[in-house]
């Protein structure tokens, strides 16, 4: 059982005094070795924000670790919402389930409110974590391995995009240049994207000692024929042949983003093109990812993992559901159920093709469901009448999921590409 009030635990922001010992236990909370040399610490300092990193402390010693920082998530339509985001959540192992967790949740959810962010969002090591906190699944994440033989391309085809394009390989100082705003623009139009900070082309870039092993990954620039910065991939390679000389080489993608068809297209024939490479390891993409298909054999694309990725709590029905856009104009009252008080009531939906209203109504409920269906629902990716055959939401009025769904599912499925 959880003690809310664990007595001798003192939970509370830490002082910047304290980050050094507030990442041994992160370290030990994620089981990794205990010990963090100055150079991280260091190069993890920008990461420190007075007010945002949680520690427990149980005489003197750091027990517990809890971060969150400002972000935007991309909604239905691309406007971008203000989100609480959470990360470096750990509990140590000789202070688990003595309500820890719920104590530094709660404060950052409470804060969160006050400033007026619309979601709160994380992605979760595991999945029965952060539904009790009013959290829900809102994107899914797809990873694919490929049999690069057996995909179609052929070893005598040019890797050259035939749409007048033009990859090239480039070096981190590249990436950190040309990286920010090409993925601006990839996130602005991706529902479930979250913004980058500077912080985070660096760690990636290998420009800062963020992690205490780094392997310089080959990076990848896709040009349109009129020399637009148009998609980009982060990949590693291993070396690997096998006893008749054969080569068996995997490459790895860290992370693709593309702002057209095109460059998405040339990237993934350019990374199913390398000679040596039998195999490519596609990184988290969207479940419906265009990749299979875009091989000749989409076979050879096997899915290796299906998983839920970014969770969302909103902390404000009426601004999370005005920001995003609708398929189709219609009406539809929630009874929204949140036990922690932030967001709970009952909302009228007014959708047009011109925008969306939401506001508070005494008319009768059309679905009733808790806050965290509600954030499955949000950015299109999960579908009412699933949820009615879950018991997850319940339906007052007959034929009001069908309504939901045609309101609120999108074509495409919303995708986050980043971990953090
Ligand atoms: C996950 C973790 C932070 C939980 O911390 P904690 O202080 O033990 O959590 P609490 O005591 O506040 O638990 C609150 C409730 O959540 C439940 N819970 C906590 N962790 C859970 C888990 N991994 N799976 C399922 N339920 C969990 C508790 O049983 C408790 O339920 P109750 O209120 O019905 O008694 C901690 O176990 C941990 O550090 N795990 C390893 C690192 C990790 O996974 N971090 C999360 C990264 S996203």
């Amino acid at each position: 059982m959880s003690d809310p009030d664990a007595p001798g635990i003192d939970v509370r922001p830490i002082e910047e005094a304290e980050f050094a010992e507030w990442l041994r236990a992160l370290n030990a909370g994620f089981l990794r070795e205990p010990v963090v040399s100055a150079e991280v610490v260091e190069a993890r300092r920008p990461q420190f924000v007075p007010g945002r990193l949680l520690g427990a402390f149980d005489n003197g010693r750091c027990v517990a670790t809890y971060r969150s920082f400002a972000q935007e998530v991309t909604a239905v339509g691309g406007a971008a919402v203000a989100a609480d985001a959470v990360s470096n959540v750990t509990v140590t192992a000789t202070h688990r389930r003595r309500g820890v967790l719920s104590r530094m949740m709660g404060a950052d959810l409470a804060a969160a409110k006050e400033r007026g962010d619309v979601v709160s969002t994380l992605i979760a090591a595991e999945y029965g974590i952060y539904g009790r906190f009013g959290f829900g699944p809102a994107t899914t994440m797809t990873e694919w391995v490929i049999d690069v033989p057996r995909a179609g391309f052929g070893p005598s085809r040019p890797a050259v995009p035939d749409d007048g394009g033009r990859i090239d390989l480039v070096d981190p100082e590249d990436v950190r240049k040309l990286g920010p705003d090409l993925h601006d623009r990839v996130r602005r139009a991706q529902p479930g994207a979250v913004s980058r900070g500077e912080l985070w082309w660096q760690v990636n870039t290998g420009a800062v000692p963020f992690f205490s092993k780094w392997t310089e990954p080959f990076y990848a620039v896709y040009r349109s024929a009129a020399g637009e910065v148009e998609g980009m991939v982060s990949y590693e390679c291993d070396d690997k042949w096998g006893d008749a000389k054969q080569p068996l080489n995997t490459a790895e993608v860290n992370w693709l983003i593309a702002a057209t068809p095109g460059a998405e297209r040339a990237l993934w024939h350019y990374l199913c093109s390398i000679d040596w490479v039998q195999t490519v390891k596609s990184g988290w993409r969207s479940p419906d990812d265009v990749l299979p298909l875009l091989l000749p054999d989409p076979r050879a694309a096997r899915i290796t993992t299906q998983a839920d990725w970014l969770w969302v709590r909103l902390l404000d029905v009426v601004r999370a559901l005005e920001a995003r856009t609708y398929a189709t104009a219609g009406e539809l009252v929630l009874e929204v159920v949140d036990a922690a008080g932030f967001a709970g009531g009952r909302y009228l939906l007014d959708a047009t093709s011109d925008g969306a209203s939401c506001t508070s109504t005494t008319r009768t409920a059309d679905l009733t469901l808790e806050i965290g269906e509600l954030a499955r629902l949000w950015l299109g990716d999960e579908s009412a009448q699933r949820l009615v055959t879950l018991g997850l939401v319940r339906e007052e009025r007959a034929g009001a999921a069908r309504v939901a769904d045609a309101l609120l599912r999108t074509s495409r499925r919303p995708w986050c590409p980043d971990m953090f």
